[in-house]
């Protein structure tokens, strides 16, 4: 049997990395793309081993013929695409190359596959974003969007983009709704690993507190190793359709932080209200406090997904806890520090 070729649009995050290490235990060849492949550190496939099982291409989504060139020459069976200004907070900064990376990036891939009449199946990397808050009410597949920011508006943009492609040229692709997934691989700039980092250099007494903003977000939060074992089954599905990928239940980030600094032996009680309000741990000292700096200018306070459509029809579940989550990021960040010490 011939083994599989993947191309991997934005190979240097999280998901790029768990999605590679995912493919090359089920025997494929995986391609990754990053805009300069050979400045590149790939610091994520680094940390999983796997940057040497890899080959590389350089590629910017924003430019037709570079795309185009990239897919005549890998011809891959299947692309996921994870490139894009992916910070909801820096789209407000940025939002024409929040657009352009997401919307043209996405259209540019369609058009390549459709120009170069390529059989390839194409997963597009969407986000649960798209639905604005949620109200504590399950986002499926028939929920209207209401995108809260020009990095919502970008997914949805793309979303539409793909979902017309589809009808009109019969292409094999698919957006994965995919709400918040975290890892030890995730950025610094989200608040999951702001917050697990932050508890491992208490515990190394690097730091004595973390600043965050909006402390009662309530966020669905899943592991991306479960969220890549999802997209990878959209496309073994011979009908290309859209999923959400969530695990259906909600934490806020006072609850992320209690767990995270749990698992550093730090009990976390609340003390005063709005930008005043501390966490202060069992002995006294404040290791957390309110930064309205964070704060976003339009904040979804909730986001919830339904994944009822994925369990059913791809026979996906979740095999990570929140709780485990957590405790994995907390110690893998501790072990990171004292291997660098
Ligand atoms: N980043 C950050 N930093 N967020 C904070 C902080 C802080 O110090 N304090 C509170 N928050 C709140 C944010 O206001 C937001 O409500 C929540 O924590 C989560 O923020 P992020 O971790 O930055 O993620 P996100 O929800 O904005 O976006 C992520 O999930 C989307 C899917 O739902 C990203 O991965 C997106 O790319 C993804 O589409």
């Amino acid at each position: 049997m011939v083994n599989k070729t993947a191309l991997i649009c934005g190979i240097s995050g999280q998901d790029g990395a768990f999605l590679a290490q995912f493919l090359l235990s089920k025997d494929y060849k995986v391609v990754g793309t990053s805009r300069d492949a050979r400045a590149s550190s790939f610091r994520n496939l680094v940390r999983l081993k796997i940057r040497e099982q890899l080959s590389y291409e350089s590629m910017s989504l924003v430019d037709f013929r570079s795309v185009a060139q990239v897919l005549d020459k890998v011809r891959p069976d299947e692309i996921y695409n994870f490139a894009g200004q992916s910070s909801l907070g820096l789209s407000f900064q940025m939002p024409v190359e929040t657009l352009e990376s997401h919307a043209l990036g996405t259209l540019n891939i369609l058009e390549a596959i459709r120009f170069l009449k390529l059989k390839t199946r194409f997963f597009n990397a969407s986000s649960g974003e798209c639905f604005g808050s949620t109200d504590l009410s399950h986002a499926n597949e028939e929920t209207r969007f209401h995108p809260q920011s020009p990095y919502a508006v970008a997914k949805a943009a793309a979303f539409w983009t793909l979902a017309n492609y589809r009808e009109a040229y019969g292409l094999h692709a698919c957006s994965g709704l995919l709400f918040n997934h975290e890892s030890h691989l995730r950025g610094f700039e989200f608040v999951t690993r702001k917050i697990t980092h932050a508890a491992a250099n208490i515990k190394q007494g690097l730091q004595q507190k973390v600043s965050l903003g909006n402390l009662n977000a309530r966020r669905d939060w899943g592991h991306a190793e479960d969220y890549v074992r999802c997209m990878w089954l959209m496309l073994q599905h011979d009908k290309a359709e859209d999923y959400v990928i969530a695990t259906g239940k909600s934490h806020t980030v006072r609850e992320f932080v209690e767990c995270a600094f749990n698992a550093i032996d730090l009990k976390i009680t609340w003390h005063g209200t709005g930008v005043d309000e501390v966490g202060v741990d069992q002995n006294g000292m404040t290791r957390v406090c309110v930064n309205p700096d964070f704060f976003r200018l339009v904040e979804v306070d909730v986001l919830l997904g339904d994944a009822s459509k994925a369990r059913q029809q791809l026979g996906w579940s979740c095999k990570h806890t929140f709780a485990e989550m957590v405790n994995d990021m907390v110690s893998k960040d501790v072990e990171r520090l004292k291997v660098k010490s």
